[in-house]
């Protein structure tokens, strides 16, 4: 462990990519240590939220590390995409939230990075693109299939086709990024954002994140006996039952997350 700074306070997780002269590229280390974090999150329930950001003022995510790259077989690549790959649907399906807090340049896999997470917030000089057929690849941390889903198809063709960037406030107009922060406030709003989702029931947020991501791949039909599967699940458990009480009793509720 080593290339990311760790802060928590209470149930919210700040991890901060630590490796600013790649402009917080994914090298192999940094893959290694991502992929660890997030089975260690997802496997307990201290860690309710995570917010992900990158060290410094340039860049959120730089993207797969391309001088590392430069060194590596073409098994060696594909054995890296396997495990972004991995990572990413790892982050994607954890029943906990995580939250992108773009500091600056989402590129390539940062912006697939970015695109795992839950929702996004942007600083004013963030940037994101997926920039990958610039440099004769495509997309291959999920890009092609997550991006379509959150702002459709003809924006995600817009993105990936041309290559091109777009600011904060393009990000903001196209549903890519979920909140704007104002300058310095990044993780201030992204706190504030990941305490308001910490404060909910655990098994009512995983579940409803569930629904929502399992049942955009299905027909309408399928996905809304799915969302029932889930209301079942917690209709079943506790801390629907304590919900009730603390309304009744007029002070917020203690979850137990069962
Ligand atoms: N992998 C490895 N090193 C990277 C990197 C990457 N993805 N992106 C930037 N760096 C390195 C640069 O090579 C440079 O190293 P050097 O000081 O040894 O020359 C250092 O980070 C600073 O880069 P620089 O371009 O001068 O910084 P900047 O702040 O002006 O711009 C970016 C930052 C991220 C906008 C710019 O570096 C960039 O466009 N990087 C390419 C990102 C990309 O295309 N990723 C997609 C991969 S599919």
């Amino acid at each position: 462990m080593g290339t990311f700074r760790e802060e928590r306070r209470g149930a919210v997780e700040l991890w901060t990519l630590d490796a600013e002269d790649t402009r917080n590229a994914i090298s192999r280390a940094v893959l290694a240590e991502l992929e660890a974090r997030v089975a260690r999150v997802s496997g307990g329930q201290e860690v309710r939220v995570v917010i992900l950001t990158g060290a410094g003022d340039k860049a959120f995510c730089a993207g797969a590390d391309l001088k590392e790259r430069a060194t590596m077989s073409e098994a060696e690549v594909r054995a890296f995409l396997g495990g972004l790959r991995r990572t990413l649907r790892a982050i994607h399906t954890s029943g906990t939230i995580f939250i992108a807090a773009i500091n600056g340049s989402a590129l390539g896999g940062g912006t697939e990075l970015a695109l795992a997470c839950d929702l996004r917030v942007a600083a004013p000089a963030a940037e994101l693109g997926l920039t990958e057929v610039r440099l004769g690849i495509i997309p291959g941390g999920g890009g092609t299939q997550r991006l379509p889903r959150l702002i459709g198809p003809g924006r995600a063709k817009d993105l990936i086709l041309t290559g091109r960037r777009v600011n904060a406030a393009e990000a903001f107009a196209i549903g890519l990024v979920q909140r704007l922060a104002p300058e310095g406030r990044l993780l201030d709003v992204s706190r504030a954002l990941a305490e308001q989702i910490a404060s909910n029931a655990p098994v009512a947020v995983a579940a409803a994140k569930r629904a929502i991501d399992r049942g955009l791949d299905l027909d309408v039909e399928a996905a809304l006996a799915l969302e029932l599967e889930e209301y079942e699940a917690v209709l079943r458990s506790e801390d629907r039952l304590e919900g009730l009480k603390a309304f009744a009793e007029k002070r917020p509720p203690v979850w137990k997350g069962r």
